[in-house]
């Protein structure tokens, strides 16, 4: 099994939460890497400023010194190391695929990847934004 340490973010921002899902994705997560017995650190994050390909999940390989500095990896950014990739429309059966690959295999699955889109891609806070139009 991989060495390697990971963070994993999952986005529960309002578009790429209740929305999308990512209440399970998360929870996916959770019992896959216990499953696997991979070890990570998985949190959420409030948004990624991509909403419209969510949800997204970012993963990022960590040292373990990082791993016990939890508190100053809160604000991630998009930039990480080597092993860094954000991916985008994960669905539940996706998630194992990124564990397999990307964690244990240490190999960034790039099909599951969408390339940026240049239009409004709004990032959402975390304040206050329930009840946004339905049209
Ligand atoms: S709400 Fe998930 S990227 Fe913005």
């Amino acid at each position: 099994l991989s060495q390697r340490l990971f963070k994993i973010l999952v986005c529960r921002g309002p578009n790429c939460g209740d929305k999308r899902g990512s209440q399970a994705i998360y929870r996916e997560f959770e019992a896959e890497l216990c499953q696997r017995g991979v070890r990570a650190c998985l949190e959420w994050q409030s948004c990624f400023g991509r909403c419209t390909q969510g949800p997204n999940v970012l993963v990022r390989e960590i040292s373990a010194q990082q791993a016990e500095m939890r508190r100053s990896l809160a604000t991630p950014g998009l930039v990480g190391g080597r092993l860094t990739a954000l991916y985008n429309g994960v669905t539940i059966a996706r998630v194992g695929e990124i564990i397999e690959g990307h964690l244990v295999r240490g190999q960034i699955q790039r099909q599951l990847i969408e390339p940026l889109r240049s239009v409004a891609s709004t990032p959402v806070d975390n304040a206050g934004t329930e009840g946004d139009s339905e049209t």
